[in-house]
């Protein structure tokens, strides 16, 4: 997979890919990540990327020039299945986008700022618009970061025991059930003792109703999909 980030601010995204998984992903080949600077694509001698909205009204709106030639210069390049663009006013990201663009061969992500880019950007190259949450942030690049780390855990030999992506919350519209490990007794707090018993199915069955009862008690919204 190859997932080019379109920003102003390319400094803000470098961390969350230079530590842990997704560092891990990049360094195996399985991702290549690809920042531009949207001020490499300006044409004035202010580099600006920004100006006043027209009909008038406070915030700047960023314009749609220097975008039209990054992705222009990008598309040449090689094809994309999404352009996404990171608004508060987009889907709320939720796991199952997530497994679905993790199988996605090429994508653009354009980190939006100020009181947002020029509609016909929208209109035009943007594919699908995603919010993180209905809150509002400083710019996109966080919400592009969680949205990156969100999919690329998901790509197949990502995580070491492949496994572990399926028992995440969410996966099932469940929430995980409690984990526990050493010590077994912990200042006379202990481990539920069907843990030890080595009842493998027993001990199945407890997982899927803990988890079950903690979706009913937290997220009930999800069982009723
Ligand atoms: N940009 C500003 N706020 C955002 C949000 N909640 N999600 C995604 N991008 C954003």
């Amino acid at each position: 997979m190859r997932i080019d980030i379109i920003t102003v601010l390319p400094e803000l995204l470098e961390s969350p890919f230079s530590a842990s998984i997704l560092k891990r992903a990049i360094e195996a080949n399985l991702v290549e990540v690809h920042f531009h600077n949207l001020r490499d694509y300006t044409t004035d001698n202010y580099k600006s990327i920004d100006d006043t909205q027209f009909g008038g009204g406070a915030g700047m709106v960023m314009m749609i020039e220097p975008i039209d030639k990054c992705i222009s210069k990008l598309k040449a390049e090689r094809q994309y299945d999404e352009v996404i663009y990171m608004t508060p006013d987009g889907k709320t990201l939720n796991q199952g986008m997530a497994n679905h663009l993790s199988l996605k061969e090429n994508i653009i992500i354009l980190c939006g700022h100020y009181k947002g880019v020029d509609q016909r950007v929208r209109d035009q190259f943007i594919t699908k618009e995603i919010s993180i949450g209905d809150y509002v942030l400083s710019g996109g690049e966080l919400g592009a970061a969680v949205l990156c780390d969100a999919v690329i855990r998901l790509i197949p030999g990502v995580l070491g025991n492949e496994t572990s992506a399926l028992t995440d919350s969410f996966q099932d519209n469940l929430l995980a059930p409690p984990i526990y490990t050493r010590p077994r007794d912990y200042k006379g707090w202990e481990v539920p003792e069907l843990l030890f018993s080595g009842n493998h199915a027993k001990i199945e069955k407890w997982r899927e109703e803990q988890a079950y009862q903690r979706t009913k008690d937290r997220r009930p919204d999800l069982l009723e999909d």
